[in-house]
């Protein structure tokens, strides 16, 4: 029976005190509402003393989330742990976690104490903690470049007043897998009273080991491991929580442990997460990265579509992730361009095939990506490029801070001029929204993003767009001076490729059947295309 580990949480407080993150009481309440949904065993919301707001958050998310223990963080002090315990104190199951640092360095620069102060410290806090909460733990704070007679020293001193949980951080993020694995055994070995304490890992990532010394810890002896959402924590961060849960999940063969996580809520924890920061993880991010269960390679596009397992450990689904998916570029093969060839509803035959890879082959080596529409503009008359259905000829804007942009556009189709003006929240949106009206093929944008190329305010503004028209994807780049009509001519490019597909199904549909008059199209253009 694999033994249990417990998955103490400190998004809400180790991560959220690095750059870039912090979060509000009601964003605080709504992640810990998905932290209880992802199965945490410990929360750890707040560090009370810091401001009135953080306060707030650990009594609130104390009084609603009842399943899982709620911590709050207390430096070795009075008017701490008083104030984590005012916080605390409506929580189903209140902890108080205290620390104070034990290594020379900190002794010396930062606490200007001696050893024998420390130790006398510890006492008295873990005892006050004690007496006002039964779940206390203790933190030694870089523990791992303290003395370990002297780490041995203070852990006694902490479990002799009471102490329940020992967590033992290597705060810089400094020790590697071995050192770290034999404190936590010397720890185990050498304090009297072990065997009513759990132990507890608490690691950073400055050196890129912050989960691989979490896994240290745990064949050491630690049951509790500390870690947060996408990793996010001071400097280099935490160990990440969903690196640690799945490398337990998945190697059960080395690791004879379990957690209580539902692994299909990881992706949904570190979307949630992302929104409420604004803080994205890399691409290539492990477990919830979006290159996480992407395949651009063509021999692995190759055995991913003959079977996921050969080059993939863990499927989407068991983290929450949307379905694997290939990415198409100058690496992939035939059967992954077929294979997206049919998913967009053209299976090709042997010669379509070969002639669409000889093209795709040249683009490739021009785009590192190459995109549906690019391949749907391979399609039909020969692979030709989709026509320009739609040319801006003119474009206005005024932007407002009240919320009412308006943006005027005329557009040129087959000698007809349409003009239209809407009003939106900013002048982008009404923009994409004049050229909605005028196309009758509305878009929702999946992804915009800006960017500057060379220095100053008058440089030029790249703008790419993706966005969805009539179910599929489609995308635009222009650049230009003006970011707005940069946007406008870019959404107008992915627009004109969501009409053209449009008009090619409908004119599939009539073959099939012979189209009434009242068509989508004839309704928007009297005319026709
Ligand atoms: O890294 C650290 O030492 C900490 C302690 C407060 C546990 O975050
Ligand atoms: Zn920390």
């Amino acid at each position: 029976m694999p033994e249990k580990i417990f998955i103490f949480d400190t998004t809400l407080r180790d991560g959220e005190q690095s750059p870039g993150c912090s979060m509000n009481r009601d964003e605080k309440l709504e992640m810990a509402r998905q932290l209880d949904r992802l199965g945490v065993d410990i929360l750890e919301v707040g560090f009370p003393i810091t401001s009135e707001g953080d306060f707030g958050a650990v009594q609130a998310i104390a009084a609603e989330i009842r399943r899982p223990v709620i911590a709050a963080l207390a430096r070795a002090d009075q008017r701490d742990i008083d104030r984590a315990w005012g916080a605390l104190k409506e929580a189903a199951r209140p902890r108080i976690h205290t620390f104070l640092a034990t290594s020379d360095i900190h002794l010396q620069y930062k606490l200007h104490k001696t050893r024998e102060e420390v130790l006398k410290m510890i006492s008295r806090s873990v005892g006050l903690a004690k007496s006002h909460c039964p779940d206390v733990e203790f933190s030694p704070e870089d523990a791992g470049r303290t003395d370990r007679s002297y780490l041995i020293e203070c852990c006694h001193a902490a479990v002799e007043a009471g102490a329940s949980v020992l967590n033992l951080p290597d705060t810089v993020g400094y020790c590697l897998e071995a050192e770290y694995e034999n404190m936590f055994a010397e720890v185990q070995a050498r304090v009297p009273g072990m065997d009513r304490v759990m132990l507890s890992t608490h690691t950073h990532d400055d050196l890129g080991l912050a989960v691989a010394n979490t896994l240290a810890g745990l064949r050491g002896g630690a049951r509790q491991v500390e870690c947060t959402v996408n990793g996010i924590g001071e400097r280099a961060g935490n160990a990440s929580l969903e690196e640690v849960v799945m490398a337990i999940k998945l190697r059960r063969d080395v690791l004879p442990f379990a957690t209580d996580i539902h692994t299909e809520e990881l992706y949904a924890s570190s979307q949630l997460l992302t929104r409420l920061t604004g803080v994205a993880v890399q691409r290539n991010k492990a477990v919830v990265g979006r290159n996480a269960f992407a395949h651009e390679a063509g021999i692995h596009q190759d055995g991913v579509l003959k079977n996921a397992i050969t080059y993939e450990i863990m499927t989407p689904q068991s983290v929450g992730a949307p379905s694997n998916h290939i990415v198409l570029g100058k690496h992939s093969g035939r059967h992954g361009l077929a294979k997206r060839f049919e998913e967009l509803g053209y299976p090709l035959t042997k010669p379509e095939l070969e002639r669409a890879y000889e093209l795709f082959c040249r683009l490739a080596d021009r785009k590192k990506q190459v995109y549906d529409e690019d391949l749907l503009a391979f399609l039909n008359e020969g692979f030709q490029h989709l026509p320009e259905m739609f040319k801006l000829r003119l474009f206005q804007s005024v932007a407002s801070s009240d919320g009412r942009s308006t943006a005027t556009v005329e557009l040129e189709k087959d000698g007809h001029v349409f003009h239209d003006s809407a009003t939106a929240e900013g002048p982008c949106d009404a923009a994409f929204r004049s050229i909605d009206r005028i196309t009758g093929v509305p878009g929702r944008i999946l992804d915009f993003s800006v960017h500057t190329v060379g220095p100053g305010t008058d440089g030029v503004a790249e703008v790419f767009i993706r966005a969805r028209f009539d179910g599929r994807e489609f995308t635009g780049k222009t650049a230009s001076h003006n970011v707005v009509e940069a946007a406008a001519r870019a959404y107008l490019q992915a627009a004109n490729k969501g009409v053209y597909e449009q008009k090619r199904a409908l004119e599939a549909q009539a073959v099939a059947k012979p189209v009434h008059s009242n068509s989508l199209t004839d309704h928007y253009f009297p005319g026709g295309y």
